[in-house]
């Protein structure tokens, strides 16, 4: 995937840590190490607005949603399902099809793989890439997050790292390869669903995403102190088509950002959190949003996710669909092909600049 390189996560200098929950586990912290203290970014979040009078995160049903399809007049939670995609660019899933049991034990499996001594998971280390487990460090003097994580491409099978999923404790790994399929058909429905939105061939979109890309983000955020100081996942958009976000253990801490407001998601216990990326802002030529959203970690709760990212195969090209722009509506985005753009992505990460941004046409020079 991304040929981009990161600074090491191996101790290297006596700032650097490989693990939160272990830096952690050595020794009570008598104050948080200064690298993670972000305290600017964390002032002002509500300062501007009353926390009773925040709007709620939409929910769609998708039970209802397929059954709309089925019977076409009957159609308010498709038409829900756009807007929402349109004005928030994220809302809660419910009804999904995929089984709380299969949850629970994906939920618990994760829980013992973070258990895991750090020996175990050193194992699965970074290496010089964004794949693996650990504290992601950018650079020596960059604010880091304070959660671990373990990222990896499923998909195409062949950029499966051999040190990674594969190396898993058989029984994650098999229920992992479950959920991930119940989530690719999840994924292709939901795409499908958005694409016919846009009044598009759906085959335009369907086949873009059909055996794409695709990688998976467990997260770990360990209780802190003064979660005040520190954020969990920092302000980003995603670079996907279409993000499944499984807060496993339904503890709060996502916001997305709305009208320039942090708005915090209620984790309603076994549903999704779906998010709009910025390839299909690209596509759908900014009708559909990629929405900004952060996670916060709590005083006294470990906090526990798994993010699901869907992105077009390798090999496709991508821009503003043909047949959504016209001399008056011209494309607003550059089109790219998949391989540049991930490594496009990966290289905006290391530096904290937007990629999107870069992929903007900007309409004075049309
Ligand atoms: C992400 C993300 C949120 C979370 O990985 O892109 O937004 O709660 N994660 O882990
Ligand atoms: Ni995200």
């Amino acid at each position: 995937m991304a040929t981009s390189k990161i600074a090491s996560t191996v101790d290297q200098s006596s700032h650097s840590v490989m693990s939160v929950q272990h830096l952690i586990a050595k020794e009570p912290l008598s104050s948080i190490p200064q690298h993670f203290v972000r305290q600017q970014e964390r002032q002002s979040p509500f300062s501007n607005i009353e926390t009773g009078s925040l709007p709620s995160i939409p929910t769609i049903d998708m039970e209802q949603l397929l059954s709309d399809v089925a019977a076409p007049g009957a159609d308010i939670e498709f038409q829900k399902l756009l807007s929402v995609c349109k004005e928030w660019g994220l809302f809660q899933l419910v009804n999904h099809g995929v089984s709380d049991s299969l949850l629970e034990k994906l939920k618990e499996e994760t829980e013992e793989f973070f258990q895991l001594p750090f020996e175990e998971k050193v194992k699965y280390k970074m290496e010089g890439d964004f794949e693996g487990y650990g504290n992601m460090v950018l650079s020596d003097n960059q604010k880091r997050d304070w959660g671990d994580r373990m990222y990896m491409v499923t998909n195409p099978l062949h950029k499966r790292k051999p040190y990674l999923f594969p190396e898993l404790p058989s029984s994650l790994r098999s229920t992992l390869e479950i959920y991930i399929e119940e989530l690719q058909k999840l994924s292709m429905k939901l795409l499908g669903l958005l694409a016919r939105g846009l009044k598009v061939e759906t085959r335009e979109v369907v086949e873009l995403f059909e055996d794409g890309m695709q990688s998976m983000r467990m997260g770990y955020y360990p209780p802190c102190p003064q979660p005040e100081l520190v954020m969990g996942v920092s302000a980003h958009t995603d670079g996907t088509g279409i993000t499944i976000l499984n807060q496993a253990n339904a503890v709060n801490g996502l916001q997305l950002k709305k009208d320039g407001v942090w708005v915090p998601v209620n984790a309603l216990p076994n549903a999704f959190l779906v998010n709009i990326g910025d390839i299909l802002e690209i596509l759908s030529n900014g009708i559909y949003k990629s929405v900004e959203h952060r996670a916060t970690v709590s005083s006294d709760e470990e906090r526990i996710s798994i993010a699901m990212f869907f992105y077009p195969k390798f090999g496709s090209e991508m821009g503003p669909l043909a047949s959504l722009t016209n001399p008056n509506n011209p494309p607003l985005f550059k089109r790219i092909g998949m391989e540049d753009y991930v490594q496009g992505f990966f290289s905006h990460l290391s530096t904290g600049r937007s990629h999107l941004q870069h992929l903007k046409i900007s309409l004075k020079n049309n």
